[in-house]
């Protein structure tokens, strides 16, 4: 059910069909390896939150680009099911939908492929078109699998209107974070995310926290997997604890404890409960194969806190 007290929460973000496929384990360069039958699930770093925050019970809202084929009408109808909010997302003609290709290994371990499609089309325009909405949102959801220059322009308007922007910087882009997306209210990498971002070799988790604060980050709450994560605020680094399940496949964990820290800053927790929070969601999310498929409701997470 859910909250009428509550702000809107807008994903801005990508929507892809994901292909799965287990496979024992995955190839070594010029390696072919024989796999498991081939899966359509949704997914989609931007969709992924957004579904996942709405099992959490947010009100939600996707801003995004599907082609105009058949996996766009699915996985638009698989938003709607899952009450997103999903007038703004545009169909586009002359270009297909966003794909993953994804292969999970007998140890639950994934590796990714994105052919970005549609998401690639999603304008800093777009953005602009939709500014009534995201001014009167409480919290903005955005990651990188759009171009960076549409990032850039969604983090202006909410910085304008005053909106509590989450950036979650995955993929980390090749040619390094453009200052402005460090300024966001909550960076949420994962250690290699954020030393990518940074530039950085592998570096101490404190070393890391407080280089991304430097930049300009009003919160940052590393991703650390099964060992949980770290908020760091101000001049605390606070350990948040993981939960321990039985990983089958991490596809879209880290989308379902963004998601969820979203969820659980809008009604009102503090962060370091709100990440304790997130880190129960993305662990049940491991508990599943895929990435929509996988993402937990409330009363799973609530009872599993
Ligand atoms: O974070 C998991 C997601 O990454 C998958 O659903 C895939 O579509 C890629 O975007």
């Amino acid at each position: 059910m859910k909250a009428e007290n509550q702000n809107d929460i807008v994903v801005i973000g990508s929507i892809n069909m994901d292909i799965v496929c287990r496979v024992h384990r995955r190839p070594e360069p010029g390696e072919t390896v024989l796999g498991g039958e081939a899966l359509f699930i949704p997914g989609g770093k931007g969709a992924n939150q957004a579904v996942a925050a709405a099992r959490l019970g947010g009100n939600v809202h996707f801003l995004g680009r599907v082609g105009n084929d058949a996996f766009g009408s699915q996985l638009l109808k698989g938003l709607r099911e899952n009450q997103v909010q999903a007038e703004c997302v545009k169909i586009t003609d002359g270009v297909s939908s966003g794909c993953a290709l994804i292969l999970v290994d007998d140890k639950g371990e994934n590796s990714i492929v994105v052919a970005p499609g549609a998401n690639h089309r999603l304008t800093p325009e777009d953005i602009r078109e939709t500014e009534t909405l995201i001014a009167k949102a409480g919290y903005v959801l955005l990651q990188l699998e759009i171009p960076l220059e549409t990032a850039i322009e969604a983090v202006s308007i909410c910085r304008r209107h005053g909106v509590f922007t989450i950036l979650d910087p995955a993929p980390a882009p090749l040619g390094g974070l453009p200052d402005s997306l460090f300024r966001v209210d909550l960076l949420t990498p994962n250690q290699s995310e954020a030393e990518s971002i940074l530039g950085m070799e592998a570096g101490d988790i404190m070393t890391t926290g407080a280089r991304l604060l430097e930049k300009g980050a009003g919160c940052v709450v590393l991703k650390r997997g099964a060992e949980g994560a770290m908020v760091f605020q101000g001049k605390n680094a606070l350990p948040v604890e993981s939960f321990r399940v039985d990983a089958k496949d991490t596809t879209a964990a880290g989308d379902a404890f963004t998601a969820a820290l979203a969820v659980a800053l809008n009604e009102g927790m503090e962060m370091k409960k709100a990440a304790r929070f997130a880190c129960a969601a993305g662990a049940l999310c491991c508990t599943r194969l895929g990435a929509q498929s996988s993402l937990p409701f409330r009363n799973d997470v609530d009872r599993f806190c």
